[in-house]
């Protein structure tokens, strides 16, 4: 029997009358890393939290490495690390201090939990800051910290619940190397991400949650290809050259090519991006001409979020209230 790193079945759970979550079926490959991706409010913390045990489901089961969240949560601890949304890190200690700490909470010894730390600082580039307090860190100094204190006790699975939300863009390309560091060391990652080109770029899987129901789930290209694949668009100079590019494009497209309202910009919906970008320049070629302008799009994840909720990501507002309530606590 396949073991999956992470499974739900069936999860609800309500908070008073808000459906956190209704009903999220999911199934994760160990070695892998699965992308939670979900606007506010979506569920996205609340199925981290039933999965590391911090709290039950109303109804359905969920498992880590096939054990039990509800019935084993000792034995699922002992295979997780979770670094929350809001970096749960000792201000007043340094951060050398704060993974020793947990080292020995850990039951490490003296010895192993100043190697451990060491080594995690070093590997999260926070060597230099390691005798400062936290006070002093930067929001992404922090998250590092809190993602070397969820890797002490060298979990099997990781949980991350927005790792990069309010980081710059460098300081989220360097999380995205270390991140990328632990999948090559074997770990298993959830990661939830608001963000639709980090989890396009970081996940092998991704589960699209809105309002507590998994509204899609594939890889980034099954999702994309739920749009209908690529689009070449052209421009031509001059609007008398229509008709021919037309019906050279008419030959190679699956769908009929479009034109904006000017008539001069044309998009070819073509199966398989390069090669029908390739073939769209052979066919210009032929009818003679050569247009002003030419690009391939491939449809992004905002794309694939947009045609599944009819909604932006970014702007589905959801429970505004309740949702910054639900977040902290
Ligand atoms: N402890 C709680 N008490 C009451 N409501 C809660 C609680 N936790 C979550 N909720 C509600 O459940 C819903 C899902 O919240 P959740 O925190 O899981 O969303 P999220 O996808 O993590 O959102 P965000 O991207 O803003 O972190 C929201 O409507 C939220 O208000
Ligand atoms: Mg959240």
């Amino acid at each position: 029997m396949t073991k999956f790193a992470f499974e739900a079945d069936n999860v609800v759970k309500h908070f008073g009358d808000v459906k956190a979550l209704d009903g999220v079926t999911l199934r994760a490959e160990p070695g892998k890393i699965f992308g939670l991706l979900g606007p506010n409010g979506a569920g996205k913390t609340t199925l981290v939290r039933m999965l590391s045990t911090l709290l039950t489901p109303d109804a359905g089961t969920a498992q880590v490495l096939g054990v039990d969240v509800v019935r084993n949560p000792d034995k699922v601890r002992r295979m997780i690390g979770l670094a929350g949304q809001f970096a749960a890190v000792d201000e007043y200690l340094t951060g050398y201090e704060n993974i020793y700490m947990v080292g020995r909470l850990y039951h490490l010894s003296a010895q192993e939990a100043k190697k451990r730390a060491k080594t995690l600082l070093e590997q999260l580039n926070l060597a230099d800051a390691a005798t400062r307090t936290v006070r002093t860190y930067s929001g992404g100094m922090r998250r590092r910290l809190d993602l070397g204190a969820s890797l002490v006790g060298h979990p099997e699975i990781l949980f991350l619940d927005e790792p990069t939300t309010g980081l710059d863009p460098r300081t989220r390309l360097d999380l995205w190397g270390i991140i990328r560091e632990l999948i090559a060391g074997g770990t298993t990652i959830l990661l939830t991400t608001q963000y639709l080109e980090e989890a396009d770029e970081l996940a092998d899987k991704i589960a699209v949650i809105d309002r507590g129901k998994v509204i899609a789930e594939g890889t980034s290209n099954q999702l994309k290809a739920k749009l209908g694949g690529d689009v070449v668009e052209f421009e031509l100079h001059k609007l008398s050259d229509s008709p021919k590019a037309l019906k050279a494009m008419s030959a190679l497209a699956k769908k009929q090519p479009t034109t904006d309202e000017s008539g001069l910009t044309i998009t070819v919906p073509v199966s398989n991006g390069s090669k029908g970008l390739l073939a769209v320049v052979r066919e210009l070629d032929k009818a003679g001409i050569e247009p002003s302008a030419l690009s391939l799009h491939r449809p992004s994840l905002d794309d694939v979020f947009l045609s599944l909720t009819g909604e932006k990501a970014s702007t589905v507002a959801s429970q505004p209230v309740a949702a910054k309530k639900g977040r902290r606590s």
